[in-house]
C-alpha cells in the first residue's frame, strides 16, 4: 500500500466554508447551534448536506435509523468501502464543530479527489450518523449503536425525548427514516475527524491528537421517589424530600470521581424535579449520571459503588430509589494498523503530534465493534465544547482534514 505524497491537500477555505454554511441552520442564542436531532433543524442541515453531496457526484444511502451514506464508487466493484464520517445533530448549546467538522471534512476529502480526478480502488462513503449527542433522546450515539448490533432498533424507536415524542415517530415526521436495514452493510474501514472537547492538544502546542483509545462510560438514570408536601407547613422530621436525596447523591458522585483518580470522570447534566414548583418538596427526581474511564475495572467497580452508596442515602432519607442504565460502552482500542496510518500521514505532512484518548463518545466507538477504526483529533479553544462558545481555528481544521485524507486515501488506495 502506498502513502500519498506530502503535496495532496484539500481545499481547507471550502471546508471552513461548508462548516459556516451548516452553522446558519439551527443558530443557538449566544453563536453556537441548537440543532438537535430530529428537529426541523436537523431535517434542514441533512437537506443541506443531502444538495452538497448530489453535486460532488455520491450516491446516497439512507438506513432505517436515518443515517446518511454518501458513496463515492470505487475502481473494483468487490472491495469493502472506507467508510467516513460523524453527525451533524447538536447539543441544546452546542458548538459549530463538534460532529459537523468530521462530517464535512469527510466531505472535503471526496470534493478534493474529485478536483484531483484521483480514483481509488475501494468506494469511500461520507456517513452522517444520527442522534449521536444523545441530547434530545438517550443514549448517545445511538444509530451507530444500532448498526453496531449492540442496540435495538425497536428499542431506540421507543425512546422518548422530554416532551415524550417518540425517536421512530420524530423520525418519519422529519422524512428521514430510510429503507435499508440497518447495519447490513461491511466497512473495510471506519475513520473520524473531531474536535479534541479537551485541553490536551491546545495546552500542548500540537496540531494533531492521535486516537488510540476511548473511554468508556455509563450513563444511569435513577428515579428517586419521595413525597410531594408543602414547603412551608411540612415539618423538618416529616419530610420525605427526593431532592435532598438527589443533592446528596451528586455530592456522593463528585467524591467517588475525585477517589478513582487517575482517569475518571462522573457528573450529573440533567436534573427534572417533579412537579418542579417553588413550594413544593419535589415527589419525584429523575436525573442521570455519567460516569467514564479508559479503564473497564474502574470504570464498573464506580458504578457498583454509586449504586451502593446513592441505595443507602434514599434508605436513610425514606426516598425510593431506582436506577436504569441508559447508555454504555466499554473502553476502545482503536485498530493499531489505522492508528499507526493517521500518526504517518501527520507526520509526512510535517504536522506536531501526539497520542490520545478519547474522552467523549464518539461513533467511531460502536463503528469499532464491526471495522476496523480510528479516528483523528485537532485542538478546541480552552478544551471548550457542548458549550456554543466551542471554537476552532481554521488552521488547525485544514490540517486535521489532510491527515484525514491522507490516512483515508492510503486505505481506499489510489489507483493509478
Ligand atoms: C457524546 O457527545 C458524549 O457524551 O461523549
Ligand atoms: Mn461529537
Ligand atoms: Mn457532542
Amino acid at each position: 500500500m502506498t502513502s500519498p505524497s506530502d503535496n495532496l491537500k484539500i481545499d481547507g477555505a471550502r471546508l471552513w466554508d461548508a462548516i459556516m454554511e451548516m452553522a446558519k441552520i439551527g443558530p443557538g442564542v449566544a453563536g453556537g447551534n441548537n440543532r438537535q436531532t430530529l428537529t426541523d433543524a436537523d431535517a434542514e442541515g441533512r437537506a443541506l448536506f443531502r444538495r452538497w453531496c448530489d453535486a460532488a457526484g455520491l450516491t446516497l444511502g439512507v438506513d432505517q435509523m436515518g443515517t446518511m451514506f454518501a458513496t463515492r464508487a470505487g475502481e473494483d466493484a468487490e472491495a469493502l468501502p472506507v467508510y467516513v464520517g460523524s453527525h451533524l445533530d447538536t447539543q441544546p448549546t452546542g458548538g459549530k464543530y463538534d460532529g459537523v467538522l468530521g462530517v464535512l471534512g469527510a466531505l472535503e476529502v471526496v470534493r478534493t479527489l474529485n478536483d484531483l480526478g484521483i480514483r481509488t480502488r475501494r468506494p469511500i462513503v461520507v456517513t452522517n450518523w444520527t442522534n449521536e449527542e444523545g441530547a434530545r433522546f438517550a443514549p448517545a450515539m445511538l444509530a451507530s449503536g444500532v448498526f453496531a448490533g449492540v442496540i435495538d432498533r425497536d428499542y431506540a424507536y421507543g425512546r422518548t425525548d422530554p416532551e415524550g415524542k417518540r425517536f421512530g415517530d420524530e423520525l418519519e415526521r422529519i422524512g428521514w427514516k430510510g429503507e435499508e436495514e440497518v447495519g447490513a452493510r461491511r466497512m473495510h474501514a471506519y475513520f473520524e475527524l473531531h474536535i479534541e472537547q479537551g485541553p490536551i492538544l491546545e495546552a500542548e502546542g500540537r496540531e494533531i491528537g492521535v486516537v488510540t483509545h476511548c473511554q468508556g462510560l455509563w450513563w444511569l438514570e435513577f428515579t428517586l421517589t419521595g413525597r410531594e408536601a408543602h414547603t412551608g407547613s411540612t415539618p423538618m422530621k416529616m419530610r420525605v424530600n427526593a431532592g435532598l436525596a438527589m443533592a446528596r447523591i451528586m455530592e456522593m458522585v463528585q467524591r467517588v470521581a475525585m477517589e478513582s483518580q487517575p482517569d475518571a470522570v462522573g457528573g450529573v447534566g440533567q436534573v427534572k424535579f417533579h412537579p418542579n414548583s417553588r413550594n413544593v418538596l419535589p415527589g419525584r427526581v429523575v436525573f442521570t449520571v455519567d460516569i467514564r474511564s479508559p479503564d473497564q475495572g474502574k470504570l464498573d467497580g464506580m458504578r457498583a459503588r454509586i449504586e451502593r452508596e446513592a441505595a443507602a442515602i434514599c434508605a436513610g432519607l425514606g426516598v425510593g430509589c431506582a436506577v436504569e442504565p441508559v447508555g454504555h460502552f466499554d473502553p476502545v482500542t482503536f485498530a493499531p494498523e489505522l492508528v499507526a496510518r493517521v500518526r504517518g500521514a501527520a507526520e509526512r505532512l510535517g504536522y506536531s503530534h501526539r497520542d490520545i484518548v478519547s474522552g467523549a463518545g464518539h461513533d467511531a466507538c460502536w463503528a469499532a465493534k464491526v471495522a476496523p477504526a480510528t479516528m483523528v483529533m485537532c485542538p478546541c479553544v480552552d478544551g471548550l465544547s457542548h458549550n456554543e462558545a466551542e471554537e476552532i481555528t481554521p488552521d488547525w481544521a485544514e490540517k486535521a482534514a489532510n491527515v484525514l485524507f491522507h490516512a483515508v486515501l492510503e486505505t481506499a488506495e489510489i489507483v493509478a
